[in-house]
């Protein structure tokens, strides 16, 4: 997964490239909470509005709450937005304007849930982390070939997640498993033929991947 991270990584605003010293923890944790529901497509801009606009935590948040709900336009769920300003000034008033470097710590901080400390951990300061969004979930399920349906199936999707992942490089690893979520190991008409890890992949041996993850139907 490194080497075609090495290859194939998307670059994105957020980012360090690939095997660089690792981003500036506010840019990673504005766009994580960016992405939350939100595609990477509708983040490009706001990320970048904001990045010019308060360029550090301290700037945001000492930002006036109208600024920010009005730049924050276009990416839905104002409580996001909310709580992004409210962890902000916590980062701020608690934390001397440094982001905890640990996940224990980041879940202490509103709007920071189980997949944002992750993701924060590993991709900001290198820890190892689980990092578990919907693109992985997929990716594993196909790879270990789960056959128990989603939502049931999440605990034993984190297990096999956390039995990958290593604790070289974490942050580009997760970041790996995303894109290839995103790009190559698709909902629909996955792009097998593409995918480093075809070889190793059970659904894909099982002749039809998409069929996996299973849901319960809604
Ligand atoms: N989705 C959410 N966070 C992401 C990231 N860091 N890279 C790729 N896709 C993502």
């Amino acid at each position: 997964m490194l080497a075609w991270y090495d290859r194939h990584a998307r670059a994105l605003p957020w980012r360090s490239p690939p095997g660089t010293p690792p981003p500036d923890p506010y840019r990673v944790w504005l766009s994580e909470v960016m992405l939350q529901q939100t595609t990477v497509a509708a983040v490009r801009t706001h990320f970048a509005r904001f990045t010019q606009r308060w360029p550090t935590v301290r700037d945001l948040a000492a930002a006036h709450d109208e600024a920010v709900m009005t730049a924050w336009a276009g990416l839905g769920y104002y409580a996001r937005a909310r709580n992004m300003l409210a962890c902000a000034r916590a980062v701020v008033a608690d934390h001397g304007g440094h982001f905890p470097g640990d996940e224990q710590g980041l879940l202490t901080l509103p709007g920071i849930g189980r997949y944002t400390a992750a993701a924060i951990a590993a991709i900001a300061f290198g820890r190892r982390a689980v990092v578990v969004d919907g693109n992985v979930e997929r990716v594993v399920a196909r790879l270990f070939a789960v056959e128990t349906p989603l939502p049931a199936a999440k605990p034993e999707l984190y297990a096999l997640t956390d039995r990958i992942t290593p604790s070289e490089r974490p942050g580009d690893f997760a970041q790996a498993m995303m894109d290839l979520g995103a790009t190559i190991c698709t909902p629909r008409n996955p792009l097998c033929a593409l995918c480093p890890l075809d070889r190793d992949c059970a659904a894909r041996a099982s002749g039809d991947p998409a069929r996996l993850p299973r849901k319960v139907p809604k």
